[in-house]
């Protein structure tokens, strides 16, 4: 049961979690349940970082896309970095000025782009360019439309950010961002097109970075090639260094969100560009920690080991990689906790898992002591948690409960086996 982060945010109580799911609410498990207080003022404490320059807080909308959550930031003065003309839209929908919004992303389609183009009338902050072949898309689409569109070109710094393989994108194996030796041809199309204003300069290393060394040597890159080419770049308004700002999983995290932004504004405040204003894409830092999956426990299963080995013992839970899919797409480990008592570390250890129909199902081992919970509480889920999930083995998906003083203020339903039932008989 955990009521404060290292922080000092007010988070749950697991009796009054517990009292969610056995109450009048009606709520069942699984569940995703956040505290719209404590993503605000983590909000709070990384702007604090910047101690008085021009910013702006693009949150990574992929982490967690529900519209409480995004009310609450665009209160507190969050803009949005986007991926797909969906978040785009949920985005403007949920109040977030248009202006504040910058586009990121591979691969982006006709569609999305005149989205971007038209939003709100002017159109977004940036779109971000991640190759020379896509700037001449942007400017295409900007022609037919008869406009001018604002462009940032997002840099490969060539930076190998030492996080999960799959989390890392700013080394020069990856997909992402525009390779050195493009550059010149993106600088010269991006000035050079009567329909392409060259807005700003941005990069993203890669997610859950845990100290600041790589993000900040990219940070060093993209100043210096801003440098390199300052003739060009008279208009140029933001510098959007990315996000990836990591959280502490249980195994601790040597930097917090505000220590990466403190380093990049002294950085910054040093170079002949600090009167541009800074961007940063943080989503995980500032949902993760402030949402928790709760779970029933349907029963447990034990089996016999072999020659005098311990006992196999299994939690079987009603959450499944279908609703966080991290343990089995990244091995990422979360935190279980009986929901209304305290975890005893020297209890028998179980294998939780749920019910789907893959070995990956598995959320890793956890201490209960007898009598086993009714529900547990899988911490941490936040970021990347609903957004990845899924109906996979025709389940529903989970409801989302959000919290502000401790009272229920919203609840989102997931789509219902029967919705998914019709979905696919057609
Ligand atoms: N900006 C760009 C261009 C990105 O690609 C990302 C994340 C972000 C910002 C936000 O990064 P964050 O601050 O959340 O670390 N599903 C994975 C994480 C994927 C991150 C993808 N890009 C996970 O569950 O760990």
């Amino acid at each position: 049961v955990f009521t404060r982060d290292a922080a000092g945010h007010a988070l749950f109580e697991g009796a009054r979690l517990d009292a969610l799911f056995a109450g009048a609410h009606g709520l069942t498990t699984p569940a995703y349940v956040y505290s719209l207080d404590a993503i605000v003022a983590e909000l709070d404490a990384l702007r604090a970082g910047f101690d008085g320059a021009a910013h702006l807080v693009a949150y990574a909308v992929k982490a967690n896309s529900a519209g409480p959550i995004l009310r609450a930031l665009a209160e507190h003065g969050a803009g949005a970095d986007v991926v797909s003309g969906g978040e785009l839209q949920v985005a403007l929908g949920a109040g977030i000025g248009p202006e504040s919004i910058v586009y990121s992303g591979v691969g982006k389609r006709d569609e999305e782009l005149d989205l971007a183009l038209t939003a709100g009338g002017p159109g977004i902050l940036s779109i971000q360019a991640e190759s020379v072949e896509e700037l001449g898309r942007i400017a295409e689409r900007a022609a037919r439309l008869g406009r001018r569109a604002p462009v940032s070109l997002r840099v490969n710094p060539g930076v190998l950010a030492d996080t999960h393989a799959h989390v890392a994108t700013g080394h020069d194996e990856a997909k992402f961002g525009i390779a050195a030796a493009e550059l010149p041809a993106a600088f010269a199309l991006s000035t050079g097109s009567p329909h392409l204003t060259l807005v700003g300069l941005a990069s993203h290393v890669g997610s859950q970075l845990t100290e600041t060394t790589a993000y900040l040597d990219a940070a060093t890159t993209l100043l210096r090639l801003a440098e390199a080419h300052q003739q060009a770049l008279g208009a140029l308004q933001f510098l959007d260094f990315g996000g990836g700002f990591g959280i502490d999983y249980g195994d601790g995290c040597a930097a917090c969100p505000a220590d990466f932004v403190r380093a990049l504004v002294a950085l910054v405040r040093r170079s002949p560009f600090a009167d541009r204003r800074i961007l940063v894409e943080p989503g995980r830092c500032l949902v993760g920690a402030h949402g928790v999956l709760c779970a029933s426990v349907l029963m447990a299963k034990s089996a016999r080991a072999a020659d005098g080995e311990p006992a196999r013992r299994w939690l079987m839970i009603d959450a499944g990689m279908n609703d966080l899919l991290r343990p089995a797409l990244y091995g990422a480990r979360h935190r279980i906790e009986p929901m209304a008592s305290q975890p005893q570390a020297e209890a028998p250890r179980y294998r939780v898992v749920g019910p789907v129909c893959e070995s990956s199902d598995d959320f890793g081992e956890a201490p209960f002591a007898e009598p086993l919970p009714r529900r547990v509480v899988i911490r941490d889920a936040g970021a990347y948690g609903f957004t990845m999930a899924s109906q996979y083995n025709g389940r529903a998906l989970p409801d989302e409960v959000f919290l502000r003083g401790g009272r229920v203020v919203a609840v989102l339903r997931g789509a219902t086996v029967d919705a998914w039932v019709s979905g696919r008989l057609g």
